[in-house]
């Protein structure tokens, strides 16, 4: 078998596909001069918000700022709580803790791994001041569920879709399944910049305002008046028109994804040993990640390695019991889905330029480890 290696992503192959339009781009910025607040950020707000099909963006500098300014937006801070689940990255506890407001963990569900909608009713006190459902791995939360529960107790809902440009419920994009959402442009995600970049996108122009006012020093009508506490957490013009350049690749992208995806699951449908990934009845994943579940997933791993395919788990440790989030009060035994996924969990490569015999091999290489006999035949 080969060892050839196999990066989890390989942004360098994504380069040389559009290499001439970035490199346009960004020597058109630089002639520019204009690096802060410029037309290049105005107008990638435009097209993201358009390509979720919301009304309004606010560029930022990171994911973990979305979420934040967002929450700040909505007026959270000490003394409130903000439902949301542990089985995500740390940036999504981070936003709440910082605003000074308490996260309140629910469980996920042991097929999409995202919010336990059943579980969200119980979690819900005078206190909640917003719901934040985590659309992992690409896949969206049960939206549907989840805004009837949130309705109900008029508790505006946040996406947090940082893993889920372009995914779908019943035919309608991340960014537009709740009151607003939040995104990453992280190098390695569907759609990555060159660096860090965020946004925030809302059918609600008037809190998109709002979000833009504490990005940007709490600023008024003119540069020197500051009407509320903000901060500098703008969106980089070099990194806006990177986005732009790969914007309109992004369906084609993420259809190349998901046909992988496919491959791995083709592949791997006979192996009972693996627990694999799957759709929601009406929901379309943006498949930012492949990510199975193994009894022996650290053995896995070393066997995948030594075979040069790189892994990656998501999330070894459920927030509610990182050190970070002790402030939360979390305990173990309280989420067990979250902490059994912790513990079975495993990413494994898949990106848009992913040669599919290389799906195949690494295919091939999982059944060999969780079923020998079988793979021998
Ligand atoms: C689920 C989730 N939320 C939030 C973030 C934070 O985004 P960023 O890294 O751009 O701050 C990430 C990104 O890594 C993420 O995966």
């Amino acid at each position: 078998m080969s060892t050839q290696t196999v990066p989890m992503v390989d942004l360098k192959a994504q380069y040389r596909r559009i290499r001439e339009d970035v490199d346009a781009a960004v020597a058109r910025v630089i002639a520019s001069t204009q690096f802060i607040n410029g037309a290049e950020c105005s107008a990638f707000e435009k097209e993201f918000a358009a390509f979720c099909g919301a009304r309004a963006a606010c560029g930022v500098a990171n994911g973990t700022d979305a979420l934040t300014l967002a929450l700040k937006a909505y007026g959270v801070g000490p003394g409130d709580d903000v439902v949301t689940v542990a089985n995500t990255f740390v940036a999504t506890g981070e936003a709440i803790l910082l605003n000074g407001a308490r996260p309140v963990w629910i469980d996920v569900d042991p097929v999409s791994y995202t919010m336990d909608p059943s579980r969200l009713e119980a979690a819900i006190t005078p206190r909640t001041r917003v719901i934040i459902p985590v659309h992992l791995y690409g896949h969206p939360a049960d939206m549907t569920a989840i805004n009837e529960i949130a309705g109900r107790h008029g508790i505006p809902v946040l996406e947090d879709a940082a893993q889920a440009h372009g995914a779908e419920v019943g035919g309608r994009r991340a960014g537009t399944l709740g009151h607003a959402a939040c995104f990453s442009f992280y190098p390695g995600k569907n759609l990555g910049a060159y660096g860090d970049a965020g946004m925030v996108v809302s059918n609600d122009e008037a809190f998109i305002a709002k979000v833009r006012q504490y990005a940007n020093h709490g600023g008024g009508a003119n540069k020197y008046e500051n009407v509320v506490p903000g901060t500098n957490s703008r969106l980089d013009n070099l990194q806006a028109a990177i986005l732009r350049v790969k914007l309109p690749h992004l369906e084609t992208w993420n259809e190349e994804r998901r046909g992988r995806a496919a491959a791995y699951t083709r592949a791997l449908a006979h192996t009972p040993a693996v627990v694999l990934p799957s759709e929601r009845a009406g929901a379309r994943s943006a498949w930012h990640l492949y990510t199975i579940r193994v009894p022996d997933r650290e053995g896995l791993q070393a066997r995948l390695n030594a075979e040069g395919v790189a892994t990656a788990v998501h999330y070894p440790r459920p927030l509610h019991l990182q050190p970070a989030m002790a402030l939360a009060g979390g305990k173990p035994g309280e989420l067990p889905v979250s902490e059994q996924l912790s513990r079975e969990v495993i990413s494994i490569p898949l990106y848009p330029e992913l040669p599919m015999e290389t799906v195949e091999r690494i295919a091939s290489v999982v059944r060999a480890f969780v079923a020998p006999a079988v793979a021998r035949v």
